[in-house]
């Protein structure tokens, strides 16, 4: 098999392309990515040691070259990762998110179709669902909820899941779509909770939890998410759309207080800041249908999982610290400087 990665030099998409390597050595594997702020060549130092893995510095929303490349390699498979994925950027500035995540995910079908690739899988997210309410803990999102979504981010998504089901009836493209909830673990860029939180945390910054830190998310291990996606894209399972969950729903302030536990840090680096616009309450995953029909179930504990993260932060401080400067830093300053 050789098989597209896109978003391949980003948090899901490098943890893809390694669990790829090491389950099946002998497909082909080409990691694409633009390397915007959030994708990382150094995650993929590694990867780029292995025979069987290539890279190629590319935007999906750029037609032209997307094109050129479907037409030199003979893809079997295409899985979408690339995204802008973070909501607070999405509510600074919306308009990156509909380029990328929705007239990104249309160029790349384009060529799926254009060139007969067997098939494309999307990768897309709970948050296509809205949320749910903290007092109705029995109430899960299943791949029948309806589409609801509350920010710029989880509309595009929502968007390209749309478009993609449009290409499947419409154009016959042979696609399938996943829906997961929160992922952690290595090389998550530290704009999202938990790095976040670890990284203030070792720099003994303080810890900007949202509104009360109520809200409830649904955490699901990196290679459980992995694992997943990767029994889907493989399956004869055209058409369908899978949600993929943790069984763990956690409040932010829950999280946040066990990450300070585990670093034996004080709760005063505890700050309640201005809430996000539009927060949404509580996701929760119920992944009974991708463990009837292709036997998934997550398999990392949340305890495990947590600490294993942290020593790995622990462990490659260098990795992070040095996409904590620059840019970053500027953005960090905008965000979280007056809130
Ligand atoms: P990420 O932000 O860490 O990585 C995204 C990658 O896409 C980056 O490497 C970036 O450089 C690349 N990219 C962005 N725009 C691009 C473009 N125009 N062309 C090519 N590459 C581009 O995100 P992630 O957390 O790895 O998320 C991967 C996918 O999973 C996304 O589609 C996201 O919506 C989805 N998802 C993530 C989570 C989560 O908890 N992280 C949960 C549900 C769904
Ligand atoms: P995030 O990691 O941005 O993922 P998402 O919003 O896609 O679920 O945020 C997870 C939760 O943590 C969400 O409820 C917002 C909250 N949060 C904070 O309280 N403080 C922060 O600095 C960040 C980044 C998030």
């Amino acid at each position: 098999m050789k098989i597209l990665v896109t978003g391949a030099a980003g948090f899901i998409g490098a943890n893809f392309v390694y669990y790829e390597l090491g389950r099946f050595p002998d497909d082909e594997i080409v990691g694409l990515d633009a390397l915007t702020y959030a994708g990382n060549l150094e995650t993929l130092d590694e990867a780029l040691k292995n025979p069987k893995f290539k890279f190629v510095k590319a935007d999906i929303t750029d037609a032209a070259a997307i094109d050129a490349l479907f037409a030199a390699e003979a893809f079997d498979l295409v899985i979408n990762f690339a995204a802008e994925s973070h909501v607070d950027r999405s509510i600074e500035d919306p308009g990156i998110f509909l380029r990328t995540n929705i007239l990104g995910t249309q160029v790349l079908m384009d060529a799926a179709l254009k060139y007969k690739v067997p098939r494309y899988h999307q990768v897309s997210t709970d948050e296509v669902y809205g949320d749910l309410p903290l007092n109705r803990p029995d109430l899960l999102f299943t791949e029948r909820t309806p589409i609801h979504t509350s920010s710029p981010y989880s509309a595009s998504k929502a968007s390209a899941d749309l478009l993609c089901q449009a290409y499947l009836r419409t154009f016959g493209l042979p696609a399938t779509i996943s829906r997961c909830s929160n992922n952690y673990g290595p090389y998550q860029f530290p704009e999202k909770l938990i790095p976040l939180m670890i990284a203030n945390c070792l720099a003994d910054k303080p810890l900007p939890v949202y509104g009360e830190g109520l809200n409830v998310r649904d955490w699901l291990y990196v290679v459980d998410h992995c694992k997943a996606i990767d029994l889907v894209a493989r399956s004869d399972r055209i058409g369908e759309v899978y949600n993929i969950g943790g069984h763990n729903e956690m409040t932010n302030i829950d999280i946040v207080k066990l990450i300070l536990k585990a670093l034996g840090k004080p709760e005063s680096l505890i700050t309640y800041v201005t809430d996000r616009k539009g927060h949404d309450m509580r996701y929760a995953i119920d992944p009974q249908k991708i463990t009837t029909d292709l036997g998934w179930a997550p398999e990392t504990m949340f305890a495990d999982g947590i600490v294993r993260t942290i020593d790995w932060y622990l462990t490659n401080r260098d990795w992070w610290e040095r996409i904590t400067s620059g840019e970053y830093l500027a953005y960090y300053e905008k965000m979280y400087g007056d809130r």
